[in-house]
């Protein structure tokens, strides 16, 4: 029998919209491409961008392009905040930023946050909270009638403030690498195999947890907040709100105060810029090292079982994107509970606009990875856990059922689990951090 034109070209349109549908599907149920190639960049390069990272910038600075330091700034070099382990590590306590978000209000519905900096390069730019109250006042309550009652409304503060530890960038450039798509992935995977039939909603260990969604659509993974998709993108922040360095993707940090700063040139130009990145990209990753001697090792490698076994895994995937051994999911969780408020638990006041839907709540997290841990103290977002013991035990919320199985374990077990926890270490290889870097830097007012 004979198809005529017609019949032909519908067969045809038939067939290419169920391959279209087909390919799809696989697409949408399939991770993304797994990390193939280690990071790199040329010798020169990242050399170059060791320098800017090691640089201990001054106003009108010689490397600068524009005004150099500041306006406003929490420290002079990359580096002194980023040494433990190596250029690149943690920082201690002693170099905590000080974050504050101001929540919408009627008046000011949009949302905003940024710093609280430390320095200024003169005193009429140094900030504090009564500088941001200034922009930001406190919203008084008042007696409200509803439905023929009288609603007492407390004041309304829209400022939090919380200080922030600094985290350590070795392996950054393979986080950056690992696809939105395959952590959504593993999180679907994981959501899905957590509701059970009799799935409660309201029990607290079956909660998976959030990827960050940005607004424009891609996924956070850096930051504690995951509230930046990519390294590029929080080395420019970090240069334009630590130091006060302008570079071709972000102006320099204003001075919150009532004196405007004149608009200036860029710092850093491109290929300054370019090189920061790469030196940041290509910082080794940790490495997973095992004691030498027998017994230490089988303690330390049991203890690496009973981590999966009592479910720290769960979120602090081992490998995830065809990395291994990062050991997080780069989701957003609660580990705060009300039951827990010495744990920093803090009853949060309902905004008085309701947040974005993509915005963390006070108390979500992402879960950091865990390589490198071993020399990163002190511990959480706000470095106030200065042991490996201490941070477990501030495990509360969604990591609820996962704490408790870990304080049934023998005391043997959980040895063994920080004993394994002691094996993830900075890169052997890390360049050692300039001495001055280690002590605190003069920093004068
Ligand atoms: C005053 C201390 C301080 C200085 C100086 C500083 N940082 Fe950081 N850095 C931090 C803190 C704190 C965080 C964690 C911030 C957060 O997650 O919100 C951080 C996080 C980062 C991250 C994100 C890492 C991750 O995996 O999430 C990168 C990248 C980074 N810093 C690069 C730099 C670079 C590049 C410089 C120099 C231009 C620099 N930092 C200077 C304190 C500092
Ligand atoms: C529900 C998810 C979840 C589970 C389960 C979980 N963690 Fe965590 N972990 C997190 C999050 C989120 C943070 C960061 C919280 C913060 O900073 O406020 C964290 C922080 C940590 C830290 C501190 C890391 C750093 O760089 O500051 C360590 C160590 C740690 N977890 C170990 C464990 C161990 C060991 C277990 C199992 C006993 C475990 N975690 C179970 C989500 C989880």
């Amino acid at each position: 029998m004979m198809d005529n034109i017609f019949t032909q070209s519908r067969r045809r349109t038939g067939w290419g919209l169920s391959v279209v549908l087909v390919v799809w599907g696989v697409w949408l149920f399939t991770p993304g491409l797994p990390v193939l190639w280690a990071p790199r960049a040329k010798a020169e390069v990242r050399a170059a961008g060791k320098t800017l990272f090691e640089h201990e910038w001054a106003p009108h600075d010689p490397l600068a392009h524009g005004d150099g330091l500041g306006p406003v700034f929490n420290a002079k070099a990359c580096v002194s905040c980023h040494f433990q382990g190596g250029v690149g590590g943690g920082g201690g306590n002693d170099h905590n930023v000080l974050a504050f978000e101001a929540l919408p209000t009627k008046k000011r519905p949009e949302l905003e946050s940024g710093l609280i900096h430390k320095f200024a390069v003169t005193n009429r730019f140094l900030e504090d909270s009564s500088s941001l109250r200034k922009f930001f006042p406190i919203v008084p309550g008042g007696v409200r009638i509803e439905g023929g009652c009288q609603i007492l409304t407390r004041d309304f503060d829209p400022i939090h403030t919380k200080s922030i530890n600094s985290t350590a960038l070795f392996g950054a450039g393979w986080i950056d690498r690992v696809s939105g798509k395959t952590i959504v992935h593993e999180y679907r995977k994981r959501a899905l195999a957590q509701l059970p039939r009799d799935f409660d909603p309201k029990s607290r260990g079956a909660l998976p947890g959030r990827p960050r969604v940005l607004p424009d659509g891609r996924m956070g993974k850096f930051g504690w907040k995951a509230q930046f998709a990519t390294l590029e993108e929080f080395v420019a922040a970090a240069c334009a709100n630590e130091i006060g360095l302008g570079n071709p993707r972000m102006d320099q940090a204003q001075p919150k105060t009532q004196w405007k700063y004149p608009k200036v040139q860029p710092d850093l130009d491109a290929t300054q810029f370019r090189a920061l990145v790469a030196f940041v990209d290509t910082l080794s990753r940790p490495e997973e090292t095992l004691p030498t001697d027998t017994r230490h090792r089988q303690h330390a490698e049991r203890g690496k079982d009973v981590f999966r076994t009592v479910g720290c895994a769960a979120c602090h995937t081992p490998d995830i994107g065809g990395v291994s051994g990062v050991y997080s999911d780069f989701l957003l969780h609660r580990l705060d509970d009300p039951e827990h408020r010495s744990s920093g638990y803090r009853e949060v006041e309902t905004p008085q606009v309701p947040l974005p839907e993509d915005w963390p709540l006070e108390e979500e997290w992402k879960t950091p990875p865990l390589w490198g841990v071993a020399d990163s103290a002190p511990y959480f977002h706000d470095g106030s856990c200065t042991t490996l013991e201490a941070a477990i035990q501030r495990h509360h919320g969604d990591a609820h059922d996962v704490t408790t199985a870990y304080a049934a374990l023998s005391a043997d077990d959980q040895h063994a689990v920080i004993a394994f926890l002691k094996t993830l270490k900075a890169p052997a290889g890390a360049d050692p951090a300039p001495r001055e870097a280690k002590s605190e830097i003069a920093l004068g007012r």
